[in-house]
């Protein structure tokens, strides 16, 4: 089968032919349809996240993905040959990015009837870090005013519907140029941060998303109520990043304590909670999400889908940083 693989970190992913995986004990063979980009895959092959995911290269690429269960190993229960499905595939396993691929069954969920493969492959990985942000790190409930910086790409497009589901008031960043798709979503109220600094905004706020890090991820901290939390997923890992997201040792712990003291200090002094959350991939969020989309609760937003063979030219729109929603790519 052919496959984009990562040989080297700092070198582009190469089109190329692999031997085609077969499902273990628990796991299902995908046929992939299609397959969602995501900013994790370019800092991956750039090696940036060498601190977080040491991955075993060489590696077919690739965090999520959408198609048809074509077999699965002994031991599958939650999904049967022929499902339509989608994946935020393990993170140390990846191959998204190929013709094939075998994930863990408890990793799959069942894509809506209701979106086609393109928009199914646009959901996992943006979707399960917006849900896992709101619902496990803010807590968010009905009648909270949450604050997402940077609500135009593709977690914020998932994080202010899913803010809105669960009874908040959203208040989010976006430039003119995401405005309109961003209320459209049901933000509440647009703050144009190319006029106005995070910092400056009227506070009060429940809790923060960020999503976006450096100044904006500084002035979030005084716009929150004290007592209330900073969630990022672009800051500086910290302590419970390495012991509840990754499950990893001391030397990790210590080394994201030291790496997130200035932010960590910035929170102390308006008595507020930092956290910078790795999502991780669940079968069971991902059904939920599912469920939200059947139901006509959450939409997809696709800003573009390219072709299998033209992954360098969609990872180069993407690197622009204003992609609006997903993109996607289309596995033949
Ligand atoms: N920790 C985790 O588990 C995790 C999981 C998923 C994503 N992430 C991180 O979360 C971040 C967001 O991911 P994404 O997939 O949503 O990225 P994305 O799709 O590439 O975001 C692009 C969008 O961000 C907007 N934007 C750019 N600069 C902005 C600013 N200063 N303020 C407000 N909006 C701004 C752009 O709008 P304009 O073009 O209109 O400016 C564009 O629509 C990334 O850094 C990613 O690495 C982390």
């Amino acid at each position: 089968m052919r496959g984009y693989v990562l040989s080297r970190y700092g070198k582009a992913m190469e089109l190329r032919e692999v031997p085609k995986p077969v499902a273990g004990p628990g796991e299902v063979l995908i046929r992939v349809h299609a397959a969602g980009l995501n900013t994790i895959d370019y800092r991956s092959r750039d090696g940036a996240m060498r601190m977080i995911t040491r991955l075993d290269l060489p590696i077919v690429a690739g965090s999520e993905l959408s198609g048809v269960a074509e077999a699965v190993g002994t031991g599958v229960t939650r999904v049967a040959v022929g499902d339509r499905v989608c994946t935020r595939v393990d993170k140390m396993k990846l191959g998204a990015f190929a013709e094939y691929a075998t994930v863990d069954e408890n990793l799959v969920a069942r894509m809506p009837d209701r979106l086609d493969f393109a928009q199914a492959a646009g959901v996992p990985l943006a979707g399960l870090a917006a849900l896992q942000a709101l619902r496990d790190e803010l807590a968010v409930k009905q009648g909270d005013r949450v604050f997402i910086s940077g609500g135009a790409g593709g977690v914020g497009t998932f994080a202010i519907q899913l803010a809105k589901w669960m009874g908040a008031e959203v208040t989010t960043t976006a430039s003119p140029r995401g405005e309109e798709l961003v209320k459209s979503l049901g933000a509440d109220r647009v703050i144009d941060y190319t006029k106005q600094k995070v910092a400056d905004v009227p506070g009060g706020y429940d809790g923060v998303l960020d999503l976006v890090g450096g100044e904006d991820l500084a002035g979030n901290f005084g716009i929150v109520k004290r007592g209330a939390t900073v969630v990022t997923l672009v800051g500086m890992p910290e302590p419970t990043t390495a012991r509840k997201d990754l499950g990893a040792g001391r030397a990790l712990t210590v080394l994201f304590w030291l790496i997130s003291a200035k932010s960590r200090r910035q929170a102390r002094r308006h008595g507020v909670r930092y956290r910078f959350l790795f999502m991780h991939a669940s079968g069971t969020d991902l059904e939920l999400l599912a469920k939200l989309v059947e139901d006509g609760l959450l939409k997809v937003v696709l800003d573009r889908t390219f072709e299998f063979d033209q992954i360098a030219d969609a990872f180069a729109y993407l690197e622009t940083g204003r992609a609006k929603g997903k993109v996607v790519v289309k596995v033949p």
